[in-house]
């Protein structure tokens, strides 16, 4: 991320990108000169107005300009507008770049963007727009991609806004990382190959990560993450990453828990054909924990933190588990299972134990975990669960910050009775009413009581349409809430305390 400083003549970019209100486009009338009166133009006839995402792209005519051409760019309204609105507009405006092929560019933050929060927000947002979905294509694909990305700013803004953009593009790389990872095919993500993809991308970061395979969770007694792996081929495994930053304190250590089902077929209780290609992104959870523990110990987050990612394929083998059969917990407990397709919950069930004993204070998990919070939330937000109430909100109002909407579902107990089993403590499924909700509520009895947050993001890991800031595919969603979470224990921390 390159950082110009001063005059935006001497900017030695392709595009220089300018914002407007809507219906203050008029404030844009001091680049008349520079655009040879076309921007003035298309403000009188109200070809741009300043309406969100909308995008008017004219030369730069001007001599003493390194840049050849200006885009204006609409804020939407004013009193609408937030830091996740920065973020998404430069996607956006990212994406038209790419598509017009102009690989560099440079976003002028002016008066209003030139806070920290919108200069990291907008580094961020174009960052996520050089992301490419076409890995595996041979032919008839331009992959193009961006060679300069910055921001123009005021020389006295100059070093608030390298710390800025450094860390929007730390943080956004980790969310392209993680989407790169949500693309991938089943048959290219085996578990082992997840596992070792995520040890990597930890190592790479500086932190430990160690890769636990089928011989030492079955010495830990894990029996839900093995049930759920018996019906495939190839074996389950465990991450666990650690970051230990030298001179934190003992104590919060925030245990990130993410759910790393590489396919979902159901298994025995298996799928329907439509739409089955999409269970290929059940691992988004566990991608999105690895991500955010890089990019935290890259920008050197504060606290411990641990995470903790369960893996398996959900496949109908000749030894996988069945309707009806018990499987024993890590944690002592008994489950019967009702429905061999709500795996994620027994996965994570293993994983949240294990989280404790390498001794989190605090619980974070994140799973594409139930068809059932889309139908309570859409597409647009994810599930937020968990306890106490301060943590879930502090939670909830990080996340909208940091772009990854979600809001809070009850757990009253009594949804509990839906999971009462004949046979073991529980069974794993609930019926289909409050299905999300009694998902959460089988996680709830493996968080020892510890201040815990579950993150359903079944419904957001993966969009179906394409919008202006963001393209059809893997999102990266809960990288960036999971980041900022490690940045704000001194308001956390102490939500457990008795
Ligand atoms: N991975 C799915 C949840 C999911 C559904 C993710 C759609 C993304 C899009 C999960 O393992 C699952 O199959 N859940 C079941 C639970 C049910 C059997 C209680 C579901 O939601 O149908
Ligand atoms: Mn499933
Ligand atoms: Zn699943």
């Amino acid at each position: 991320m390159d950082i110009f400083a001063g005059d935006p003549r001497s900017a030695d970019t392709d595009l220089v990108i300018v914002t407007a209100f809507e219906g203050q486009a008029s404030a844009l009338a001091n680049w008349s000169a520079a655009t040879g009166g076309e921007i003035d133009r298309a403000v009188a006839s109200k070809e741009f107005i300043g309406k969100l995402f909308e995008t008017f792209v004219t030369p730069i005519v001007e001599g003493g300009y390194r840049a050849r051409r200006l885009a204006a760019i609409g804020l939407g309204e004013e009193k609408s507008f937030t830091v996740d609105r920065a973020r998404r507009v430069a996607a956006a405006i990212g994406h038209t770049a790419r598509h017009r092929k102009i690989p560099r560019i440079a976003f002028l933050a002016d008066t209003g963007l030139d806070s920290p929060e919108m200069m990291q927000a907008i580094a961020e947002g174009l960052t996520l727009a050089d992301f490419d979905a076409g890995s595996y294509k041979t032919a008839g694909y331009d992959r193009f991609e961006l060679t300069s990305v910055g921001l123009i700013v005021d020389e006295r803004n100059r070093d608030v806004a390298e710390r800025a953009a450094r860390r929007g593009r730390i943080i956004g790389e980790h969310c392209n990382i993680a989407r790169q990872l949500d693309n991938e095919p089943g048959n290219a993500l085996t578990p082992s190959v997840f596992a070792n993809r995520l040890a990597e991308i930890a190592r790479s970061g500086g932190l430990s990560a160690e890769v636990l395979d089928h011989h030492e969770l079955e010495r830990l007694g894990m029996g839900m993450l093995l049930g759920v792996g018996r019906g495939s081929a190839e074996p389950p495994r465990l991450v666990a990453i650690r970051y230990e930053p030298t001179g934190a304190s003992a104590s919060p250590v925030l245990g990130l828990v993410g759910k790393g089902i590489t396919f979902d077929t159901g298994g025995i209780s298996i799928k329907p054909a439509a739409d089955m290609d999409r269970m290929k992104d059940d691992m988004a959870g566990g991608a999105a924990v690895a991500c955010a523990m890089c990019a935290l110990a890259e920008l050197k987050a504060p606290i411990r933190v641990i995470g903790v990612i369960p893996i398996a394929e959900n496949m109908p083998g000749g030894r996988a588990i069945r309707p009806g059969d018990v499987l024993k917990s890590a944690s002592g407990k008994t489950v019967e299972i009702i429905n061999t397709d709500a795996e994620g919950r027994l996965i994570l069930g293993d994983a949240l134990w294990y989280a404790q004993q390498l001794g989190a204070t605090h619980l974070v998990d994140i799973a594409t975990l139930t068809g059932a919070i889309s139908i309570a939330l859409g597409k647009i937000t994810s599930g937020l669960f968990g306890t106490p109430v301060s943590f879930v909100e502090h939670v909830r109002a990080t996340a909208e910050r940091a772009g990854d909407r979600c809001w809070p579902l009850p757990l009253f107990d009594e949804y509990k009775d839906q999971l009462r089993s004949e046979i073991a403590d529980m069974m794993n499924t609930g019926g289909r009413l409050g299905g999300a909700i009694t998902a959460a509520l089988f996680l709830k009895e493996f968080t020892g009581g510890l201040p815990w947050i579950h993150l359903d993001i079944a419904g957001t890991a993966w969009t179906e349409e394409n919008k202006p800031f963001m393209p059809k595919g893997p999102t990266g969603v809960g990288v960036r809430t999971l980041v900022e979470l490690a940045f704000t224990s001194h308001i956390w921390s102490d939500v457990g305390a008795p």
